[in-house]
């Protein structure tokens, strides 16, 4: 089965983002910042936040050395995302996408929680475009993933059917360990 990560870039790959203002709420190694970088193409511009310099400056690195010049990296709480983006972007990000967790080869200490990631998410919804998708991939194997995923969804799930399309579109059959993937589209 191809990784959910590849499955949101496939998503991601169907809708038009060229030119387009891109958020990677979980910069990590910078894997995903490089995918939007490549969907906003040079007239558009991706923001990567993450709350670990180590994060940013492997991102910020991955970056240069491809040489795209449309990402700004930002160090700093997905939380506190409505303050470290211009207040400009409003209703204006065309996409957004969390990989929830810890990052990859770096200390498991560091990871994402159920609080500030509830309020980023709620914050993205707010920076959301109209037709525009937040993606959130929640891993469940480490101790309180399972607790974030459910709380994801409980979130998405009392959304307003009226402003906002919420899907999640984990692979069946679930694993007690599955990560999850969650899909929410302001309609
Ligand atoms: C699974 S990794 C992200 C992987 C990344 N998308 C990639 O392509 O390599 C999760 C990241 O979330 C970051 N993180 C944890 N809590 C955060 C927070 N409150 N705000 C922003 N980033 C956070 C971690 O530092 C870690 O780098």
């Amino acid at each position: 089965m191809k990784p959910l990560t590849q499955q949101v870039h496939d998503l991601f790959r169907e809708i038009p983002l060229q030119g387009e203002t891109l958020i990677d709420a979980t910069a990590g190694n910078g894997h995903d910042t490089m995918f939007l970088a490549q969907c906003a193409g040079p007239d558009g511009n991706v923001i990567a936040i993450d709350i670990q310099q180590e994060a940013i400056d492997q991102t910020a690195r991955r970056i240069a050395e491809a040489g795209y010049e449309n990402v700004t990296c930002i160090k700093g709480s997905h939380a506190e995302m409505l303050h470290l983006v211009p207040e400009t972007l409003s209703g204006k990000v065309a996409a957004i996408t969390f990989n929830l967790g810890y990052l990859p080869g770096g200390s498991k200490a560091i990871i994402t929680q159920i609080d500030t990631t509830l309020r980023a998410v709620e914050a993205s919804l707010q920076l959301l475009k109209p037709n525009g998708i937040l993606s959130i991939l929640a891993y469940t194997g480490h101790p309180g993933g399972q607790e974030e995923a459910d709380a994801v969804f409980e979130f998405a799930s009392q959304l307003s059917k009226d402003n906002f399309k919420f899907q999640e579109l984990s692979p069946a059959p679930f694993a007690a360990d599955s990560p999850r993937l969650f899909v929410i589209e302001n309609i």
